[in-house]
């Protein structure tokens, strides 16, 4: 068999297999466009998923394959039960914490990735921010904005170089783009600067590979410089509440 027959021999299973998937689930789940694309495929499933499953109806409620969520969930509850990894924000958090830096610093160390964490990977830094703009300090969602540029970009005065993660995994011949460049010139003159760039410091993948970060250490800090929404996580009407409720309903169909 050859490589190409191999491949859609295994991409026909893959499909197989989460046509049983649905086949188990009482609701019909669509994959947004979005997660089809991330597959590489241009697609939308509606029809023929309806034309298979007479008698069923489209979810619009919570997605049973996922953990439930609480009534009025909050920021932990979405670090519990939402984010695919936590350590790399819980030890970016501890390693700040253990610097002696503010609790803003703490805060926003805590939250710089939670984009990757939660909800997707190309311009995380953007996507992250808006995320907790309507709740946390502004020097907060500023600096989880700006970390992705600054992150390119050495800073000899704090000690911060190239990370050679980056050569490792985008190659040596790898430019940011354009925006980002911008992004970061305007990021050098701002009064925030230090604390986005205390994000990238404090940004490590393996200062300790055994270091287990407990979330409760940071309840406290959560408490003061996380504004939780006294309707849920989501469920309020701030102007990013849409983006946590795709998290806590990321298959509903509307
Ligand atoms: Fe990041
Ligand atoms: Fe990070």
């Amino acid at each position: 068999m050859d490589d190409h027959a191999q491949a859609t021999t295994l991409s026909e299973r893959a499909d197989a297999l989460e046509e049983h998937m649905m086949h188990e689930l009482e609701h019909i789940v669509i994959k947004s466009a979005l997660f089809n694309l991330a597959d590489g495929k241009m697609t939308d499933e509606t029809a023929s998923a309806l034309a298979r499953n007479p008698g069923k109806y489209l979810l619009m409620q919570e997605d049973p394959r996922l953990p439930k969520m609480p009534a009025t969930p909050t920021l932990i509850d979405y670090f519990k039960c939402r984010f695919a990894s936590t350590s790399h924000l819980l030890q970016s958090a501890a390693h700040a914490k253990k610097s002696g830096h503010s609790e803003k610093v703490i805060m926003a160390c805590l939250l710089h990735d939670i984009a990757v964490a939660g909800f997707i990977r190309c311009d995380h830094g953007y996507w992250g921010a808006q995320m907790i703009e309507p709740y946390v300090d502004e020097e907060v969602s500023w600096a989880v904005r700006t970390h992705q540029a600054l992150r390119f970009f050495a800073d000899e005065s704090v000690g911060y170089q190239y990370p050679e993660a980056y050569v490792k995994w985008f190659g040596p011949d790898f430019r940011p783009e354009p925006y980002i460049v911008d992004e970061y010139k305007r990021a050098r003159n701002h009064k925030h600067y230090m604390t986005a760039r205390l994000i990238t410091l404090h940004d490590l993948y393996s200062f300790d590979p055994d270091a287990k970060v407990d979330l409760d250490e940071f309840t406290d800090i959560i408490g003061r410089h996380f504004r939780q929404p006294k309707e849920g996580l989501g469920l309020d009407s701030s102007p990013s509440a849409h983006m946590w409720r795709t998290m806590l309903w990321p298959t509903r169909f509307l």
